[in-house]
């Protein structure tokens, strides 16, 4: 199993760490547009090997793709990241450009890669790359769910005063600050509904401080996060390579599921070795139905930029 990330920044770096510690790749290649960067990040995880106790190898390359051949999966995280105050949104023109080339130099050397897309603002990332590789739609997956429902856990879990392994919650919609949608009537404590042991108040904050997840530790940090992005990342791709089949929200392209089609957006879905074998739809009540559709919206209008 061959795995390739694109972006040896703070988010790309850590998916290749989690990648190797959970130690199910022979390989990972770090690419990287800045001179020997992506070759010193690999240098120095592959000297925390001994340590960590993987064999995973793991080799940098200085935007040279051939080293990139044959990957299984490639992930992509290159573009410039959030500061404090900006939207996800405002990263679509470096960032379009940015996506395109690196999927066009991807699949020219591995025409059966299955691709996560991390770069923002990612829905509509993930959309282009459909657009610009022509890959069939299992194979083109946008991570933003998998971390926005670990956000939720977490916030759940401190309103639940509860330990987190407890809890169960899910995020789908758009990867945006507006958009997001915790399912806050399913979030669960061991198969008991959240709501039976805090009020409807308390769940709505839970329900705020996850869509402002991402933001507030942009704030706090200067740039946006790199770990809870890369433990995602790597939760996503272990379920492909090891053909797991677990379900996670991931941006895909939907063809009339939710009602909704033309377009990447959040919604759970089963990975396996073939990537996505399967878009699980959801009893979605009017009200929710009525958030993902304004979600879609929101989608639609940002990929509106890309002409
Ligand atoms: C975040 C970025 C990865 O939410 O979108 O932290």
């Amino acid at each position: 199993m061959k795995v390739t990330v694109v972006g040896a920044g703070a988010v790309g770096a850590s998916c290749a760490e989690y990648i190797a510690i959970k130690n199910f790749a022979s390989e990972v290649v770090l690419v990287d547009i800045k001179e020997n960067f992506a070759e010193g990040k690999a240098m120095d995880l592959m000297q925390t090997a001994s340590l960590n106790g993987f064999d995973t190898k793991i080799i940098g390359s200085t935007n040279d793709y051939l080293k990139t051949k044959g990957s299984d999966i490639a992930i992509i995280t290159s573009g410039i990241p959030r500061k404090p105050g900006m939207t996800r949104e405002e990263l679509i023109g470096i960032n379009a450009g940015i996506v395109k080339t690196v999927s066009e130099n991807l699949i020219k050397h591995s025409r059966d890669v299955i691709l996560i897309i991390v770069s923002n603002p990612m829905d509509t990332m993930t959309y282009l790359t459909h657009k610009v590789t022509g890959l069939s739609k299992n194979r083109i997956i946008g991570m933003g769910g998998a971390l926005d429902s670990a956000r939720f856990k977490y916030r759940l879990a401190e309103a639940l005063e509860c330990p987190i392994s407890d809890v169960d919650g899910m995020v789908i919609g758009g990867h945006s600050d507006k958009g997001m949608l915790p399912l806050t009537r399913l979030a669960s404590r061991n198969s008991v509904k959240a709501s039976k042991f805090i009020t409807e108040e308390r769940l709505n904050q839970v329900l705020e401080a996850t869509k402002v997840g991402g933001a507030t530790l942009t704030g706090m940090l200067g740039t946006s996060a790199w770990y809870a992005p890369g433990a995602a990342v790597s939760s996503l791709v272990h379920s492909i390579a090891c053909d797991q089949k677990k379900m996670y929200p991931c941006s895909v392209m939907l063809d009339g599921e939710y009602g909704l089609s033309d377009l990447c957006i959040g919604v759970p879905v089963i990975l396996g070795r073939n990537g996505v074998e399967k878009i699980v739809e959801l009893d979605l009540n009017t009200a929710e139905m009525q958030k993902l559709n304004e979600s879609a919206e929101g989608v639609k209008k940002t990929n509106g930029l890309l002409e």
